[in-house]
């Protein structure tokens, strides 16, 4: 376990999801890290420190002015390991950008640059949205701070499509532990080129009416970042989805299934791995009306005729893996290990749509990885992120 008798400082500012930090704390003692939580004073009006006192074993330090602890931000920052900023608010993500030093937590951001920081965005969609904030991510993020998030969901004030919620403490804990195990130059990712497809495509029946489903592309976009994170050349290819494109990761859009089979086709033969977690639309009108069809023109029949089986047709690069998905309602065994039969796939993701918190239009995900080699690995409820991280650890066996 790369997080025992590692040292963490744990920074806390000042947002709602600082009660989410408790449960990192607890996680990452739990996996034997010595733990100091700093805490920012809007911290702890949220959570008062004797939680976090609790959870470490360790006195939380708040403050630079706290009577016999002068200069605590200098001992703390001697030998951290890492730094995990969770949440990450708006505000100090603004104040680590500028270089500030007016409290314990910034003062020890700045006096050890050196060390690697890991920073849970979490705040209000606009916020983050705000080009003031992303020109500080970026600022950061060039000078080495990592970042993990932030997810779509519901934010304090209700639910929103936009990111802006913190990850999950599972995620990143997980994200933690990468970064100590070293540089993602020695995962088996690494210079690996992964294809993933992500969100439904759209066929039309006539210039404004499509045939759709209601996948949101969330699995695929967390897959093609995850795989980025472990030093993977990720080529995502996306049908249409409200999910903003990960910056800087090369990106295909597409329409249709036949669109997304044309862009494979070009993309398949220069593969390491290709992970299909579109959900092509599997029908599409016979023909397809020019103009706007009038509703006064009465009832409407459709005649469908079937999408081609993109993971059916695709001719492979030999020793290419290919993992695909399988969304079932009822059987889903069954049905998983004929698909990966039938398509010839290593592994097979199966999730089912009529779960609580899986499938479709959500953030979190329960999903069971079948491989061809016989493995079987059943997942707990993760955030979509935690999955793609779990499925990318199994499948690199195969790489
Ligand atoms: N898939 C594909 N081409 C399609 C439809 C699906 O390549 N036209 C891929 C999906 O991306 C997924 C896998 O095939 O990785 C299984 O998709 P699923 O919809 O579960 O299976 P289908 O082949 O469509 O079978 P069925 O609808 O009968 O369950």
């Amino acid at each position: 376990m790369s997080l025992a008798r590692r040292h963490v400082v744990l920074g806390v500012s000042g947002g709602i999801a600082c009660y989410k930090s408790c449960f990192l704390a607890r996680r990452l003692t739990e996996a034997g890290a010595t733990v100091d939580v700093v805490l920012t004073a809007a911290a702890a009006e949220f959570v008062r420190p004797v939680t976090f006192e609790a959870l470490s074993g360790r006195p939380v330090l708040s403050s630079l002015w706290e009577r016999g602890r002068a200069l605590a931000h200098i001992d703390l920052a001697k030998d951290p390991d890492l730094v995990i900023v969770a949440p990450a608010t708006a505000n100090i993500l603004a104040r680590a950008a500028m270089g500030m030093a007016d409290d314990l937590l910034t003062a020890l951001l700045l006096a050890r640059a050196d060390r690697p920081v890991l920073a849970a965005p979490a705040m209000n969609d606009a916020m983050y949205a705000n080009p003031a904030t992303t020109a500080n991510i970026k600022a950061l993020a060039a000078r080495g701070w990592h970042f993990i998030g932030p997810d779509i969901g519901a934010l304090a004030e209700g639910p929103s499509e936009r990111p802006g919620r913190m990850s999950e403490p599972d995620a990143i804990f997980a994200a933690a532990e990468r970064l100590l195990a070293g540089n993602p130059a020695n995962s088996k990712w690494s210079g690996k080129r992964v294809v993933v497809t992500a969100g439904p495509t759209r066929e039309h029946l006539d210039p404004v009416r499509v045939i759709t489903n209601p996948s949101s592309g969330r699995m695929g976009y967390a897959l093609a970042e995850a795989a980025r994170a472990r030093g993977a050349d990720v080529v995502l290819v996306t049908g249409p989805t409200e999910l903003a494109p990960p910056a800087g990761l090369a990106t295909t859009r597409v329409e249709t299934t036949e669109e997304m089979q044309h862009a494979l086709e070009s993309l398949i033969p220069n593969a390491d791995a290709l992970i299909m977690s579109a959900a092509p639309a599997d029908y599409r009108p016979k023909t397809h009306a020019a103009k706007k069809r009038p509703r006064t023109a009465g009832p409407l029949t459709v005649e469908l005729e079937a999408t081609p089986d993109i993971l059916g047709s695709l001719e492979r690069r030999k020793g290419m893996v290919v993992v695909g998905f399988a969304l079932e309602t009822g059987n889903g065994l069954a049905h998983a290990r004929s698909k990966m039969q039938n398509k010839a796939l290593d592994y097979v993701i199966l999730n089912d749509a009529t779960e609580p918190g899986a499938g479709f239009e959500v953030t979190t995900n329960r999903v069971t990885i079948l491989g061809r080699n016989g493995k079987q690995v059943d997942l707990p409820l993760l955030s979509k992120r935690d999955v793609a991280d779990r499925i990318l650890d199994v499948v690199e066996e195969a790489l």
